[in-house]
């Protein structure tokens, strides 16, 4: 079906579409490549409304490139505090420092190049240099996957590498001049119309004509997934330990999850009120009293966390933790979401 006769009319039905249909947003107000760049970083695994204020307010901290090389790690953490997925913003950075070094700060223009960038897959080279540069170069997610399983009526499951190089190489050869815009109109068509978790709205589609799917009324069906491995659970305690006004955070290990971000204090299991006590004993504080007990989730790709917060008062300050004031952990402390639940509750 790839490369049917149908499928090459999509440029056709899809550019005009596009051009009444989409959205307003705030990275399609320029073609500049850092801008592109940083929003499509925004965008993986990120909705589009979540996005919207950490793209102006990133573009406004570091508006060039050499800014973002040179930038400090805290203020990125902080720039990103609440988008998940933290390497992402680490590995701007890298990339950034690569562009400089190695293309005067300007950002590469080809795709092997881009490519070749920290944190930078197909996708997102694809989506970029289309994009930035209108380059026939396809960016094929979840949505686009979707919308082609739907066009092909094809129930391979959409995870398998095969179909996306399938897809990737049947795009690529219906690519129009305008490139930014057909990849753009795919996008908003597999966000839309064609989008996750409802039923496609195939009265209003503009492939409709040429849509196998929807000829032979299987779009509902579509597409098809791998079954999903589950997720592990992790029981955990998290202390919310207070003195004076101020409260102990500490750096989260340099590798791993939420990576050289900020932590309350924590342990492994569900503590009761005893064991709570005994721990923060243990940590050499004198705990005063227990103020209140919480019970949140956080969920991650592979990982849920099963959290229990406990808040309470403490004798003294020791020099195991960093404590900040509210102002800080308010205002500079790149505290992640898993964590920063805990902080919202506070009367403060
Ligand atoms: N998702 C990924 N990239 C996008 C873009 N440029 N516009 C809207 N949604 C997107």
């Amino acid at each position: 079906m790839g490369t049917s006769e149908l499928f090459k009319q999509m440029p056709a039905v899809l550019l005009p579409w596009y051009q009444q249909n989409k959205r307003d947003l705030p990275w399609r107000k320029d073609r500049q490549p850092y801008h592109i760049w940083v929003s499509e970083i925004m965008l993986q695994q990120t909705r589009v409304e979540a996005v919207k204020g950490y793209y102006q307010r990133f573009l406004e901290t570091l508006p060039t490139i050499d800014a973002l090389a040179a930038a400090d790690d805290d203020l990125l953490h902080k720039l990103w505090e609440g988008l998940g997925y933290y390497s992402r913003v680490r590995n701007l950075k890298k990339a950034a420092k690569v562009i400089v070094e190695d293309f005067g700060g300007k950002f590469p223009g080809t795709y092997e190049d881009v490519l070749k960038l920290p944190g930078i897959g197909e996708y997102t080279a694809g989506a970029i240099c289309s994009i930035a540069y209108d380059l026939p170069t396809p960016a094929v997610d979840g949505n686009v996957l979707r919308v082609v399983a739907r066009l092909w009526d094809d129930d391979t499951p959409v995870d398998l590498p095969e179909f996306k190089k399938s897809v990737r190489e049947a795009l690529a050869s219906i690519y129009p001049e305008n490139a930014g815009d057909f990849t753009q109109a795919l996008m908003e068509l597999g966000a839309t119309v064609c989008g996750p978790n409802k039923k496609p709205d195939c009265e209003n589609c503009p492939c409709k004509d040429f849509c196998l799917g929807y000829f032979r009324g299987n779009s509902e069906k579509l597409p098809v997934r791998l079954p999903k491995r589950g997720r592990r659970e992790q029981d955990m305690t998290v202390f919310i330990l207070s003195c004076d006004g101020q409260y102990a955070l500490e750096k989260r290990p340099d590798s791993g999850l939420l990576a050289g971000l900020w932590q309350f204090p924590n342990c492994d299991g569900h503590l009761k009120t005893q064991q709570a006590l005994l721990k923060v004993e243990e940590l050499f504080l004198k705990p005063k009293e227990i103020l209140r007990v919480v019970e949140r989730k956080h969920i991650f790709t592979h990982i849920q966390w099963n959290m229990c917060g406990v808040y309470m008062d403490v004798a003294e300050k020791n020099d195991a933790f960093s404590w900040f004031t509210v102002e800080q952990i308010d205002r500079e402390v790149a505290l992640p979401t898993a964590f920063r639940q805990f902080w919202e509750e506070i009367d403060k």
